[in-house]
């Protein structure tokens, strides 16, 4: 597979698995248990069909829409996704520069590989950082000084993580970070040079958000299912969430709400947006699909909270089927990791301008000049 011939998804990931050594490959591509939720997410989007209309006069589309206070270019953006300089020597600076090239927004992982302090002055693209609610109290805290300091524009409390998920792919291959030579790892780095030498050669791998406060993942070679085990705090409940807007006091989502319930609770605490989310299928197995609840959810809080449905973005359709059930904006995390680890930079532009030539195709052949014209006339469950 060579870049110029990637156009779906699926192109991306073919050309992930020939550049990554296996653990890497599998720990962005596995979900947890069984996957089903993880094949879901994107099923999902079946389950409803377009109903176009024509003769619209349609010349031009416009596919702005603000989100967490920042105007941006299409309804899309990148969700934040941990140890992307294990992916590609680029990291988390693709993400910045794709970000800033396609007026939208990318999130920043706590356990991201580039500091909050040099993407904050990298680049005016609106930017969001994904905060966990670590046993060590000062590490949060001293999260939301920097985030504040770096004019980050958007918190991100992820709220589906305080256990990890049972990720048997990564048991498997034996995913570590740092990566650990063990001598099945040693052949799959053996068998991807070009990875291997940039990995070795280029910027080590650091995880500068939180190495102040944690040696997991950095000093000390750890899993990712270990990480999230040994350092999340479990005991949150909504008080945390109300004292970190109080303390954050700029825009803030929830991120990994499922239910009714928890949306109505976000709009409670004073959340600006909801991410509908289950982490990618890599937590709970099982979980309905973040398109599945979304009706549910618009009609029960839509116009109070901004809604971002979070997974199984593939398709341009799938985002134009969300906005039209009542979502505000989408946002995906392999829709662009598969570019970045095949080709850095110029990968996750090329996902992410397909993806964008998509949903403009995809607009005009609904019949609509702007997404605020969908709705759900245009939707139809398949019977
Ligand atoms: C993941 C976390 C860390 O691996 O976001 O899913």
């Amino acid at each position: 597979m060579r870049l110029k011939n990637c156009y779906r998804t699926a192109d991306f990931r073919k050309l992930a698995k020939q550049r990554l050594p296996s653990p890497i490959f599998h720990y962005i591509d596995g979900g947890s248990d069984d996957e089903v939720t993880l094949r879901r997410n994107t099923d999902a989007y079946e389950t409803w069909d377009l109903v176009p209309n024509v003769l619209a006069g349609v010349s031009d589309v416009d596919l702005s829409t603000t989100v967490l206070g920042r105007k941006l270019d299409l309804p899309l953006f990148f969700s934040p996704t941990a140890m992307q300089r294990l992916f590609h020597h680029d990291g988390e600076r693709a993400l910045a520069r794709a970000a800033e090239k396609f007026g939208t927004m990318f999130g920043v992982s706590t356990i991201g590989t580039r500091s909050i302090e040099e993407l904050g002055a990298m680049t005016s693209a609106p930017k969001l950082f994904q905060i966990y609610v670590h046993n060590d109290a000062a590490l949060t805290s001293d999260l939301i000084a920097r985030c504040k300091e770096a004019k980050f524009d958007a918190l991100a409390l992820t709220v589906d993580t305080i256990v990890a998920g049972n990720r048997e792919r990564d048991y498997i291959t034996g995913m570590t970070t740092p990566p650990k030579l063990t001598p099945k790892s040693l052949v799959s780095f053996a068998l991807h040079p070009e990875w291997t030498f940039n990995y070795l050669l280029r910027e080590s791998f650091d995880l500068p958000n939180v190495s102040r406060y944690v040696k997991a993942g950095t000093s000390i070679a750890s899993s990712v299912v270990n990480y999230l085990d040994t350092q999340m705090k479990r005991s949150i409940d909504l008080g945390v969430v109300g004292r970190m807007i109080e303390e954050w006091g700029g825009p803030f989502a929830l991120k990994g709400v499922m239910s009714v319930r928890d949306a109505q609770r976000a709009v409670d605490v004073g959340a600006t947006a909801i991410m509908i989310s289950n982490h990618g299928g890599r937590q709970l197995d099982g979980s309905r699909a973040p398109f599945d609840q979304l009706q549910a959810i618009a009609d029960a809080v839509g116009g109070q909270i901004e809604i971002i449905v979070d997974g199984g973005i593939r398709r341009g359709t799938h985002v134009v089927k969300a906005l039209a059930m009542g979502a505000t904006a989408c946002s995906g995390g392999r829709m662009y990791l598969y570019a970045l680890a095949g080709a850095g930079t110029t990968g996750v532009e090329r996902a992410m301008r397909l993806l964008r030539d998509e949903i403009r195709r995809d607009l005009m052949l609904m019949g609509c000049g702007s997404i605020r014209e969908l709705n759900r006339s245009m939707l139809a469950a398949r019977p």
